[in-house]
């Protein structure tokens, strides 16, 4: 009897695939029917040919030297940035906020086997990431008095733990309906030598999450651009799980967006060094880009202007506003972002063992979902204070290890503070509590009380 599944999805150059396949019983099959039934063989075939052709003969450093500084850019010292402040309230007053949090990513720089949104990492009770943003979204539906939808992209790697996580705290006091999770999808690496799919085991393909990009298709898949319709949203605003300061919905920002009729907006900040691993925002061929810093000429990177700044400054802190309308546009197809390669070290099942590669032999393929930003009519681009919004949880140790990133959190807790005239002790972990304090402005004219718990100090209060 001829084998349907094999015949009709798994294309006859998959030699590997095919041996595995009938290797297996018909009691064994179904897992790995159910992997190669999500695998868009054409997509991989045409991946793997670009990887084969030569690129454009336009070398990167030479597009680069093109590249100028976002032409829609407001920086820190725009005096107009605040009076924008109440254009973003109206939006949240109005219902049309939703959130984006994409936590599909595995954290393997920090060595952390859980998703990376279960880190205690709050610097004095020791709060998860998901907590942190789940605690700021229902303060902000206090203040504003409506539902602010929350969509979290997993992937198959977080998605269990990170629901039943969100379950076990009550989904932070939101009510469960507003809380969306969604897969992203996945891609099978390549061997680099054939082009063929490899295997990871004797049933299974050797998958990984489609990137951040793949959030567009995830959530038309899930129907959820729809929903967001039906809500009445119009504007979402997205971010990375792995940063405890991000201000989510901050109305300025939000402001902003609405002022400039943007489609995308990005916050940015001035990079700390030529060397930091941050995508750069600039204008290319009169579009708004983000070049990845892996992509990015070293020598470039390091060019300064006459006052000895970084001529390429502005650093992605890959948080957006997006227009709903646009991720609409995205997911029509009318604008396809493009797969980013990687080549890596993977190990595969070579029909009888895992084999442990010397060197690198795999291609894997990703999605940026800041590969949309030049389809925008209009990319906005806003200039933040890092120290105030950005500290990203990245590495175990050193630079944005759990250490670095709780000594922001304080600093700016501290900073905070001292800014609303609070006297605050120099020395020792120091945590506001979210429904006193979104962002420092809260903490004027507030009562405030300072207790110490677990050997740090606790802020708490009523605001005015
Ligand atoms: C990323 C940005 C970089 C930016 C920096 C800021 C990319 C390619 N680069 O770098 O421009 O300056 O953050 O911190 O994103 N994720 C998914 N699904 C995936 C892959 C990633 O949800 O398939 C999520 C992760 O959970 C995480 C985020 O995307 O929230 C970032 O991924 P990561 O690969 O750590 O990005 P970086 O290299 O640090």
């Amino acid at each position: 009897m001829t084998d349907p599944l094999s015949e009709s999805a798994i294309p006859a150059s998959q030699h590997r695939l095919l041996t595995a396949w009938k290797a297996l019983s018909a009691h064994d099959r179904p897992k790995l029917a159910a992997e190669v039934a999500e695998v868009d063989f054409e997509l991989l075939a045409r991946l793997w040919t670009q990887a084969q052709t030569a690129q454009s003969t336009e070398t990167v450093a030479a597009r680069m030297a093109r590249a100028g500084v976002p032409r829609q850019l407001v920086r820190l010292s725009d005096p107009d940035r605040q009076s924008a402040a109440p254009l973003g309230e109206g939006l949240l007053r109005e219902g049309r906020v939703g959130v984006i949090l994409v936590a599909g990513g595995q954290g393997t720089r920090l060595g952390f086997d859980q998703p990376k949104g279960l880190y205690p990492i709050s610097p004095v009770r020791g709060a998860t990431l998901f907590a942190l943003f789940g605690e700021q979204i229902r303060e902000l539906v206090r203040r504003f008095g409506r539902p602010i939808p929350w969509f979290v992209m997993t992937s198959e790697a977080t998605h269990e733990e990170t629901v039943a996580a969100f379950a076990a705290e009550n989904h932070f006091g939101l009510p469960s309906d507003d809380v969306y999770f969604f897969r992203q999808g996945r891609l099978p690496a390549l061997d680099r030598a054939t082009g063929e799919v490899l295997l990871s085991g004797p049933d299974a393909l050797a998958l990984s999450p489609d990137g951040h990009g793949g959030l567009i298709k995830a959530l038309q898949d899930a129907g959820l651009l729809e929903v967001m319709a039906t809500r009445g949203l119009t504007t979402l605003f997205y971010h990375q799980v792995d940063n405890p300061l991000v201000r989510i919905a901050d109305p300025t920002t939000l402001g902003l967006h609405v002022r400039h009729r943007a489609e995308v907006t990005t916050k940015v900040v001035a990079k700390l060094n030529a060397a930091e691993k941050v995508g750069l925002l600039a204008d290319l061929d009169g579009r708004t880009e983000v070049i990845e810093y892996s992509d990015f000429p070293a020598e470039l990177a390091r060019e300064t202007l006459p006052d000895g700044s970084l001529r390429f400054w502005a650093g992605n802190t890959a948080i957006h506003v997006f227009e709903r309308e646009f991720l609409v546009r995205l997911a029509s197809g009318a604008q396809e972002l493009p797969y980013h390669r990687a080549i890596k070290k993977i190990p595969f099942w070579d029909g009888t063992r895992l084999v442990e590669p010397d060197s690198e032999n795999a291609l894997k393929f990703e999605r940026f979902i800041f590969d949309s930003l030049p389809a925008a009519n209009v990319a906005l681009v806003v200039e933040t204070d890092r120290d105030d919004e950005f500290t990203p949880l990245k590495n175990a140790t050193g630079d944005f290890s759990p250490d670095h990133v709780r000594r922001a959190l304080s600093a700016r807790a501290r900073t905070w503070l001292r800014d609303a005239s609070v006297s605050v002790p120099d020395e020792g972990a120091i945590e506001i509590d979210v429904r006193l304090a979104l962002s420092s402005s809260d903490l004027h004219g507030a009562a405030i009380e300072i207790s110490s718990r677990a050997g740090g100090w606790w802020v708490t209060g009523r605001r005015p």
